[in-house]
């Protein structure tokens, strides 16, 4: 099968200089989704039409099996498709999708295909109670389809007709050349219409038939940023949904944000307001608080990650604590029963079973070791302006709080680091380390006495 993305539009209500099928739908542009789905079919042709912002769009979804057919003018979706013709198989039907159409479900459009077979047309159609603005299918008096007509070229009859075009059709590619190169523009927008086509097949003797999405809002396109948030929310509360079904306790399934794929084992609970991106697992038993975000990261069983963490390319090992308020940035490989506490931030850093820095502290670059507990206020000064350097810390290591620990340095096993400690030379194992000037007392000193001002009376 050939399958063609109409997306040379402009996108004019979108108000916005971001061609239309590149904004965001779940942090990916309209087209990628479209793309994704019709990979699903595995057609033997892809096709995008790009027209508005080309050279943008192209750039935004290239990939060895998508080709581009240029549309300078957008005349028409008819006249867009015929731009696509060269590259398509005659020998296989094409598909017809729009870019700006993006949640549509692969198993609706081989339903569609499926009906079409070689040599028939088919339509997906839908009946809606309101079908103001869209094309309406006119059948004859055996039910068959004779025709599609333009909201803006219908008669009043024609306006009442609820089953509509939802604009997605299959037919055969050889006879779709033909039909596209007697098309017209007499028509009330002096556009080429797709749509045109369907009354060709008919006099062809070529049967029309139809199928149904599963829902409507596989049929819906966006045209504003009104219409773009309900898309969003809809295709947000379709993912917390699948979640649901799958056993996982999402507090909210209207506050949750899944911005790529998320993957879960048993019994895990995400609170309220979450943010998922790129590609996050979590496993069997873990519990994710409020307001988190987490990209790209895999959480271990029975962790909890508490209220306000931010995660980027981490690992969190089983029965972790990670927050509240903690960022882990990439890079970052915790062990089991690993603590990280408020205002904590890791980067690219190992930290080893049992291990605990539970209150604000930096360990960029170190390599951790198992049983160490890093005091408040500790940092690993990894960065010397010019180059990242590595810190060293042993298992069974005490930090003392307010420790900076000047990278490259190591801190033997069992060591002891006192608080205030700047460490600059390797702290050897099992000994008390520290470098702290001497506390003083100042007998006799006397607190200074506010003077009385001068000059005022
Ligand atoms: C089209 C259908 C209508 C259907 C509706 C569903 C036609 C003539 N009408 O109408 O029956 O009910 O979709 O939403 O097909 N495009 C191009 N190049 C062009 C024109 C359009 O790439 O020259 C793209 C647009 O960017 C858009 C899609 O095709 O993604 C549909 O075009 P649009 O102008 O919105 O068609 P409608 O008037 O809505
Ligand atoms: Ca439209």
């Amino acid at each position: 099968m050939n399958i063609v993305i109409l997306a040379a539009g402009m996108g004019k209500r979108m108000h916005s200089d971001l061609p239309k099928v590149l904004h965001p739908l779940a942090g990916r542009p309209l087209l990628a989704h479209v793309i994704d789905t019709a990979r699903t079919l595995s057609p033997t042709r892809l096709v995008v039409v790009v027209g508005h912002g080309a050279e943008r769009v192209q750039a935004a979804v290239a990939a060895p099996d998508v080709a581009f057919a240029l549309q300078a003018q957008q005349l028409g979706t008819g006249h867009a498709v015929m731009q696509a013709l060269p590259l398509l198989d005659p020998a296989q039907p094409t598909l017809v999708l729009y870019g700006d159409v993006p949640l549509t479900r692969a198993d609706t459009l081989a339903r569609l295909v499926e009906a079409a077979g070689q040599d028939r047309f088919g339509i997906l159609t839908v009946e809606m109670d309101d079908p103001t603005g869209y094309g309406r299918i006119v059948r004859d008096a055996a039910g068959s389809i004779a025709r599609i007509v333009e909201q803006k070229d219908a008669s009043e009859a024609e306006r009442a007709i609820r089953e509509i075009n939802t604009g997605i059709v299959v037919c055969p590619t050889a006879k779709l050349t033909e039909w596209l190169s007697t098309l017209r523009n007499d028509n009330a927008q002096g556009e080429y219409y797709l749509t045109d086509t369907v009354e060709r097949a008919v006099a062809d003797g070529v049967e029309v038939v139809s199928a149904q999405p599963g829902a409507l809002w596989e049929t819906l396109g966006v045209n504003s940023k009104v219409q773009l948030a309900e898309l969003e929310r809809l295709h947000q509360r379709n993912q917390a949904m699948r979640l649901l079904e799958a056993g996982v306790t999402v507090l909210d399934p209207a506050r949750i944000d899944i911005r790529g794929e998320l993957t879960c084992g048993r019994d895990v609970t995400i609170d309220v307001g979450c943010v998922f991106e790129g590609r996050v697992h979590l496993e069997d038993g873990v519990q994710i608080g409020p307001h988190c975000v987490i990209r790209d990261s895999r959480i271990g069983s029975g962790a909890r990650v508490l209220a306000f963490c931010h995660l980027e390319q981490a690992q969190v090992g089983a029965d972790g604590r990670i927050g509240p308020y903690a960022r882990l940035r990439p890079g970052t490989e915790l062990g089991e029963d690993v603590h990280i506490g408020n205002f904590v931030e890791v980067k690219n850093s190992q930290i080893a079973a049992h291990s605990k820095a539970n209150h604000l502290a930096y360990v960029g670059d170190a390599t951790v070791g198992s049983r160490v507990n890093i005091g408040a206020g500790t940092i690993t000064c990894n960065y010397d302006g010019v180059n990242k350097h590595r810190t060293v810390i042993e298992d069974d290591v005490f930090i003392g709080s307010d420790s900076q620990l000047v990278a490259p340095v190591t801190v033997r096993r069992g060591a002891t680091l006192g608080a205030g400690t700047t460490l600059t030379k390797e702290a050897p194992a099992d000994q008390l380390t520290l470098s702290r000037a001497k506390q003083t007392t100042i007998p006799g000193w006397q607190r200074p006495v506010k003077q009385p001002r001068q000059g005022t009376k």
